[in-house]
C-alpha cells in the first residue's frame, strides 16, 4: 500500500478540527513523551519537522533554555499558522514552511532534529533522513515517533471498519495506508542506517486515548484527518452520516459514556 499524492494536504478546515479533536485524543500523550526526551538532551539549536498545529512545540518550549534557537517547520503553511495562534510570544521560536525532503537550512546547523508523527507522510523517507542528518551537527540527535499498526490503535481501527460498511466497494483506507502504514521497525532501522545514522534505538510505547463520548473519536478521525477528503470524494454530502455511523460503531464497542482505548507508537532515536 503506497501513499497517495493527496495524503499530505492538511488545509481547509482540517487544521482547526485536527487541533481541536485529534490532538487531545491521540497526540498529547506522545507529545509530552517526545518533549521530555528532547529537553533531556539540553540542545542549543533545535529543528522541529512536520510540527503540525504545534502540540509538541507547546510542550517543549517551556522546557528549553532561554538562549535556545528553536526552528519550527511544516510542509503546510495553514498548519503552522494555526500553531502560531496557540503559542505564547516567544523570541526563541522561528516558524518556517519547509518540506522535510528539502530542508532550507545549512549543514550542521542543529543539535537536535525531531518530528512527531510526520515520517509516515514523507514520500521518500531515506531522503528525509539524509536531510535531517545533513542539518545536524556530528553527534547530534534525530528523535521521532511513528504509529504502530492500525490493529494496535483501536479507535482508528474501529472508524476504518465502520467506514468500510458504508463504502463496501471502495473503503476509505487513509488511516491504514498512511498514518498506520510505516510501523516495520526493521525497515525503519535500515532506512536510518542507509541515510547515515548510527546508534538507532526503537522503543514501542502504549498510551490510552480518551474522550468524553464516542462521537469525539468519530469526528476526530472523519473530519480532522485526510479521511475527510476521502469520504467527501466518494460521496459529497455523506460526511455527517459517515461520522455518525463511526460514532455508533464506537458506542457499540466501548459504551455510550466516556470512552478509552489503546494507542501505540514506536519512539526512535538515532545519532548523526
Ligand atoms: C499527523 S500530522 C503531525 C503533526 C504534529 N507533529 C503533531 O504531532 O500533531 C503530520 C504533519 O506532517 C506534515 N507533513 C506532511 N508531509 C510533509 C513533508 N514532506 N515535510 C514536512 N511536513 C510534512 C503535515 O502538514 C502535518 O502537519
Amino acid at each position: 500500500m503506497t501513499m497517495l499524492e493527496t495524503d499530505k494536504v492538511f488545509a481547509g478546515s482540517i487544521p482547526e478540527n485536527y487541533d481541536r479533536y485529534m490532538v487531545p485524543l491521540i497526540f498529547e500523550p506522545f507529545a509530552a513523551d517526545l518533549a521530555q526526551r528532547a529537553a533531556s538532551l539540553a540542545p542549543g539549536a533545535v529543528l522541529e519537522i512536520a510540527a503540525g498545529t504545534g502540540v509538541v512545540t507547546r510542550a517543549l518550549a517551556p522546557k528549553l533554555a532561554p538562549e535556545t534557537r528553536y526552528v519550527v517547520t511544516d510542509l503546510n503553511q495553514p498548519m503552522l499558522d494555526y500553531a502560531a495562534t496557540r503559542q505564547a510570544a516567544d523570541s526563541r521560536i522561528q516558524w518556517r514552511q519547509a518540506d522535510a525532503l528539502a530542508l532550507p537550512f545549512e549543514d550542521a546547523a542543529f543539535d537536535l532534529a525531531f518530528c512527531q508523527f510526520g515520517a509516515m507522510f514523507f514520500p521518500d523517507r531515506v531522503l528525509a533522513y539524509r536531510e535531517a542528518k545533513r542539518v545536524l551537527k556530528p553527534g547530534g540527535h534525530f528523535l521521532f515517533n511513528v504509529w504502530d499498526r492500525i490493529g494496535e490503535n483501536i479507535f482508528a481501527d474501529d472508524v476504518t471498519n465502520a467506514l468500510a460498511e458504508i463504502f463496501p466497494d471502495d473503503p476509505p483506507r487513509f488511516l491504514a495506508r498512511t498514518p498506520h502504514g510505516y510501523h516495520d521497525t526493521d525497515l525503519i532501522r535500515r532506512e536510518l542506517e542507509e541515510a547515515g545514522f548510527s546508534h538507532v534505538t526503537i522503543e514501542t510505547r502504549a498510551e490510552q486515548s480518551r474522550a468524553s463520548s464516542p462521537y469525539i473519536p468519530a469526528i476526530a478521525y472523519c473530519q480532522g484527518t485526510l479521511l475527510r477528503n476521502e469520504i467527501e470524494t466518494r460521496e459529497a454530502g455523506k460526511l455527517q452520516a459517515a461520522t455518525d455511523h463511526a460514532a455508533s460503531a464506537i458506542a457499540e464497542r466501548h459504551g455510550n459514556g466516556a470512552v478509552a482505548a489503546k494507542i501505540q507508537a514506536h519512539v526512535i532515536m538515532a545519532a548523526a
